[in-house]
C-alpha cells in the first residue's frame, strides 16, 4: 500500500526506472567472487545433488515463459545441460513425462498464476523435482514449491511486467552459473560472468539515461499497425518479449520471428508499412544479423536496430544503442530498450499503460 508513484506518471515507467536497484537487490549476497560462482541458498541442493541434474525445464506463462527461454539458453551455454522452457499453461494437459533427473523451475512474478500453480501440482504429483523462482514471498506458487529463489524485484503494479522479468533473467543467469561451476565452467569463465553480472545495474542505468533516443524512435513509428521483432538465438526470447510488451500496452499488432525463419514465410509481409525491430548484438552472429537487415531493407521494410555494435552508416533507419556486456548477457540488456520502446509508443497513442484493456495483473483463473 505504501508503494507510490512519486515523480512518475505511471507505474510501468517507475518500475522500469527501478530496474538498476531491483537487479542490485537480486544479486546482493549471491555472487561469490572468490569461487567465481553464485549462491542461491533457497535451492537447498548441495554440489552432488546439483551435479545429478541432467536437464532443466523452465515453466511459466507469458513474459515469465519468454524469460524462461532466455534462462534455458544460459543453462545450455554455461552448464552444457539440455534446457528448455515451456508455457506452464499447456503443461498439465499434455500428460507430460516427468523425469526425476530434471530440475523443473516454476517462474512467476505474482506467484499466483493459476496455470503455473497447476503445473507445479502436476509435477509434484508425478514426483518431479521443482523449485520456484518467484517475486512475491508467501505466494501460492512459492508455498507449493517449498524451495526456490526469490526475485527481490519489489512490488510490481503495472500489468506489463518489467523489473520482475529482468530479475527473472538475472536469477536464471545465477542458476546457470551455479550449475556451470559444479560442472565444466572454468574459474576464469566464472569470474568473467560474475564481473559482468555485477556490471548490469550500471549498464541498465545508462540505457535508462538515454531514454530520449527511444522516445524519438517511438514517435517515428507510432502510426505503424504491425511490427516484427527479429532476434537470433540469444536474441530470440528478447524479440518475443519485445513483441509481447508492444501488444500488451499499445495494442499494435506485433510478431516475433527468429531471423533465419523470415525467409520461410514472413518475408512476404515486409513492405514500407511493416517496421522491424532487429536485435543486433556484437557477437559471433553479427554478420548474419547485418544480412537480415539487408534482406528487410531490400524489400522496403523500415528497420530499428538495437545494437552494441558499430553498424555501417545508413544500414538501419533508427539505431538504438545498448552498452556492451559479455555476449551471453546481452539479451538482458537488449530487453530494456524494447520495454521503453513499447512504453513510449503506447504513451504516444494515449493508452492506459498500467491497466491495458482485457488484461489482469495476475491471472488466477483458467
Ligand atoms: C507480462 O507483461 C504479462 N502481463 C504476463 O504475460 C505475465 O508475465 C504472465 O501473466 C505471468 O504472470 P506471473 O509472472 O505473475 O506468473
Amino acid at each position: 500500500d505504501d508503494y507510490q508513484l512519486g515523480e512518475f506518471a505511471d507505474f510501468m515507467r517507475k518500475e522500469m526506472h527501478e530496474q538498476p536497484e531491483a537487479v542490485r537487490r537480486a544479486l546482493m549476497g549471491r555472487l561469490d567472487e572468490r569461487f567465481s560462482t553464485a549462491h542461491l541458498g533457497g535451492i537447498e541442493l548441495d554440489a552432488r545433488a546439483l551435479r545429478s541434474i541432467r536437464r532443466v525445464k523452465f515453466l511459466g506463462c507469458g513474459s515469465a515463459y519468454y524469460a524462461g527461454q532466455l534462462g534455458a539458453n544460459l543453462v545450455e551455454e554455461w552448464a552444457r545441460l539440455p534446457a528448455d522452457a515451456e508455457p506452464a499453461s499447456e503443461f498439465r494437459y499434455r500428460n507430460p513425462v516427468v523425469d526425476p533427473d530434471t530440475l523443473y523451475v516454476a517462474v512467476s512474478q505474482s506467484g499466483e498464476t493459476l496455470d503455473t500453480l497447476a503445473a507445479v501440482q502436476e509435477l509434484k504429483r508425478k514426483g518431479g523435482r521443482v523449485i520456484g523462482m518467484v517475486n512475491v514471498v508467501g505466494s501460492a506458487i512459492a508455498r507449493e514449491c517449498g524451495s526456490g529463489v526469490f526475485l527481490h524485484a519489489g512490488p510490481e503494479v503495472s500489468v506489463a511486467s518489467t523489473k520482475a522479468v529482468t530479475n527473472m533473467s538475472v536469477c536464471f543467469a545465477m542458476l546457470a552459473l551455479l550449475l556451470g561451476r559444479v560442472r565444466d565452467l572454468s574459474v576464469a569463465n566464472g569470474r568473467r560472468l560474475v564481473d559482468a553480472l555485477a556490471e548490469l545495474p550500471a549498464q541498465i542505468d545508462a540505457i535508462l539515461a538515454d531514454e530520449e533516443q527511444i522516445i524519438r524512435a517511438a514517435e517515428r513509428f507510432s502510426a505503424a499497425e504491425h511490427m516484427f521483432f527479429i532476434g537470433r538465438v540469444r536474441g530470440w526470447p528478447v524479440a518475443r518479449e519485445g513483441a509481447q510488451k508492444l501488444k500488451e500496452i499499445s495494442y499494435v499488432h506485433a510478431e516475433a520471428y527468429q531471423a533465419a525463419e523470415l525467409k520461410h514465410g514472413p518475408l512476404a509481409l515486409i513492405d514500407e508499412r511493416m517496421p522491424s525491430v532487429v536485435l543486433v548484438p556484437d557477437d559471433e552472429l553479427l554478420a548474419k544479423n547485418l544480412g537480415t537487415i539487408e534482406q528487410i531493407k531490400a524489400r522496403g521494410g523500415p528497420v530499428i536496430a538495437v545494437t552494441n555494435a558499430e553498424l555501417p552508416d545508413g544500414l538501419a533507419d533508427v539505431v538504438l544503442t545498448v552498452p556492451r556486456s559479455e555476449p551471453e548477457l546481452d539479451p538482458l540488456l537488449f530487453a530494456i530498450p524494447l520495454q521503453l520502446f513499447a512504453y513510449h509508443l503506447a504513451a504516444q497513442l494515449g493508452r492506459d499503460i498500467d491497466k491495458p484493456r482485457n488484461l489482469a495483473k495476475s491471472v488466477t483463473v483458467e
